[in-house]
């Protein structure tokens, strides 16, 4: 949460500064700021909201530099405000901060002993005072910096500039990410790939721990005080016009739109449909060394686990347990080294599942992790890892990072399978033949979109929403709820069909629209009969259905049909109505739809 960027080379650095935090605005959005550097003194402008008023502000007062750095803001420490958006400043330092520091009133207060007056309700305004503290000792800026990580305990992505020092730009990590950005005659700073890709491809990944220097294109780094090393740039492959909205109205828009192309890409190489087998680069399925797998995730991330469940345990024959990553780390799960944790997130970031890393490997367990993010924490931190390869996902609503991760399960699945001798022969021939069909399949889908938008139309005005599904269905139900919930702030539930009478068909009325996942297959008479109980207490069903289903035609009230495909790959099918049916819900009624209220894309806070 929160974005960072920083720029330091010989052009003037605002377009760049505003440009970059337009593309981390994912990351936050309740205050932006920008320090530039001109004639040796930092100066700051920086405002509560979204960046169109920094943009606004900065009109008022423009700075002109070379040098700056850049900021936007989701809240943890101090309400959303004016003064506790960053960059703050103290003396003669001026820092920006992603991060949670832990200590910070305890370093607060013994420095409001020495005199140190505070401005802002922040954590991060320590940092000022510590540097600034350390050069009033008489230190170098470096050392000083050291000094001051030397005292705080937490997470930080750091960018700092000082008054006086009119080439350079200091940067520090721990546990947030920043990424360096090397150009020809300039570098840069971001927490995050999109952020830089207009300026350059070469970047290097910084590690937990590390200090950078940035003097125009020169960049060094240290892992401790005194101690240099080597981080070698990385060529990224993603380009610019991947993170840009590219004519859609919204970037969740786009992002769904791109699901044909990120399943595709996502399956690759990976499957050999002539030799009927799966490979990953950094990753082969032993059976010998594992007697159960864990999948562990949060949200969108975590519903794709609860269909990694299925797919595993119905290919490969292995039990499969699966954790909210935020109840696993508390729970003392009894995981050891013939376990295989299977970790998946979007961002590589989420505080929880990293946390969820830290205690299955002390506990001896392997680690996969399946993530979209290059060079993120979980990438870096995992035994092995798989990634989807979906491409930058700015809407803060996951819609095609989570068909990709569906398609990595899938692959993991068949992989499995193969390797514990239970996915073979025609029932192999089948699946692998119909995750080829599923791109095209997904396209097919896509051009019927419209109609989707005519059902969400009719029930806009419906004050709560019922999601049902059965078997890997039911997780679709849970993600079409979530996505929803999130964007149009409509109260949404999802519910397994089978569950209704145990208490939620109470709820049944013509008020209350009922969406009903519901594919062809060997819990399909069941779904038919749960419909027909919601119909005969006059609620309103929307189905989603397979084609040629004339079943569910008479049934329903309203209806969208999938293609046919194998019964495991349904998910990928089935959730993109119901991305689709939240989105338009969410554009009737004018919400944020890339940037809901109160939410952020990477969750870096427990
Ligand atoms: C919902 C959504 C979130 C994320 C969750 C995990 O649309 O995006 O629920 O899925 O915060 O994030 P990652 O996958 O980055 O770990």
């Amino acid at each position: 949460m929160c974005g960072i960027v920083g720029y330091n080379g010989n052009s003037n650095c605002f377009p760049f500064l505003i440009s970059g935090l337009k593309s981390l605005e994912y990351r936050g959005y309740d205050s932006a700021g920008v320090a530039i550097l001109t004639d040796s003194v930092v100066n700051l402008v920086k405002t509560q909201g979204k960046l169109d008023n920094l943009r606004e502000a900065f009109a008022k007062a423009p700075l002109q530099g070379v040098l700056g750095i850049g900021h936007t803001r989701w809240a943890t420490h101090g309400e959303p405000n004016d003064i506790n958006a960053h960059p703050h400043k103290y003396g003669r330092v001026t820092v920006v901060h992603n991060g949670i520091i832990e200590n910070y009133r305890e370093l607060k207060e013994a420095l409001m002993a020495k005199n140190h007056h505070f401005t802002s309700g922040t954590d991060t305004e320590i940092l000022a005072h510590l540097v600034e503290e350390e050069l009033n000792y008489g230190s170098e800026p470096l050392a000083a910096i050291w000094k001051t990580i030397g005292q705080i305990r937490g997470t930080w992505g750091i960018a700092l500039l000082i008054d006086g020092y009119s080439h350079t730009l200091w940067c520090a990590k721990n546990g947030s990410p920043l990424i360096l950005g090397q150009g020809t005659d300039e570098s840069m700073i971001a927490s995050d790939i999109p952020a830089l890709l207009g300026a350059t491809r070469e970047m290097i990944f910084l590690e937990d721990g590390d200090v950078a220097q940035l003097d125009g294109p020169d960049i060094r780094i240290w892992e401790g005080p005194n101690v240099p090393v080597e981080r070698a740039p990385q060529t990224i492959q993603w380009n610019p016009i991947m993170a840009e909205k590219g004519g859609y109205k919204h970037f969740m828009l786009k992002e769904i739109f791109e699901q044909p192309r990120s399943v595709a890409d996502t399956i690759g190489e990976r499957l050999h449909a002539d030799t009927r087998t799966v490979t990953f680069s950094d990753f082969i399925f032993d059976p010998k060394r594992f007697d159960r797998v864990f999948l562990v995730a949060c949200g969108t991330s975590y519903y794709a686990s609860l269909i990694g469940k299925y797919l595993i345990e119905s290919t490969a024959r292995i039990p499969v347990e699966v954790d909210m990553a935020s109840e696993f780390r508390y729970r003392n799960p009894l995981i050891g080294e013939r376990d295989l944790l299977i970790l998946i997130s979007q961002s590589g970031e989420t505080a929880d599942t990293l946390a969820a890393l830290a205690l299955a490997k002390e506990k001896g367990a392997t680690v996969l992790g399946i993530v979209n993010v290059l060079g993120s924490a979980i990438a870096r931190k995992s035994d092995h890892t798989i990634y989807t390869h979906a491409g930058p996902e700015i809407g803060v609503a996951s819609t095609k990072a989570f068909t990709a991760q569906v398609s990595v399960l899938v692959l993991i699945a068949i992989h499995m399978g193969i390797a514990t001798g239970t996915l073979m022969g025609e029932a192999l021939a089948e699946l692998v033949g119909a995750m080829v069909r599923l791109p095209k399949q997904i396209n097919k889908l896509l051009s019927q979109s419209a109609q989707i938008n005519v059902i969400a139309r009719r029930y806009s005005h419906a004050p709560a929403f019922l999601f049902i599904g059965r078997g890997i269905n039911y997780p679709v139900a849970l993600e079409g709820a979530l996505k929803l919930k999130e964007i149009s702030y409509v109260h949404a539930e999802g519910y397994p069909a089978g569950e209704m009478k145990h208490g939620p068909i109470a709820l049944i009325d013509e008020e209350l629209p009922v969406l009903a996942v519901a594919p062809e297959g060997s819990t399909s008479e069941k779904m038919v009969s749960n419909i027909e109980e919601v119909k005969s207490r006059r609620g309103k069903v929307i189905a989603i259905a397979s084609q040629g289903d004339t079943n569910m035609g008479n049934l329903a009230d309203d209806l969208f049909m999938v293609p046919r495909t194998h019964p495991l790959l349904q998910p990928i099918l089935t959730v993109i109505p119901l991305q689709l049916f939240a989105y338009y819900t969410a554009d009737i009624k004018g919400t944020d739809i890339d940037q809901p209220r109160n939410l952020a894309k990477s969750v870096t806070v427990e």
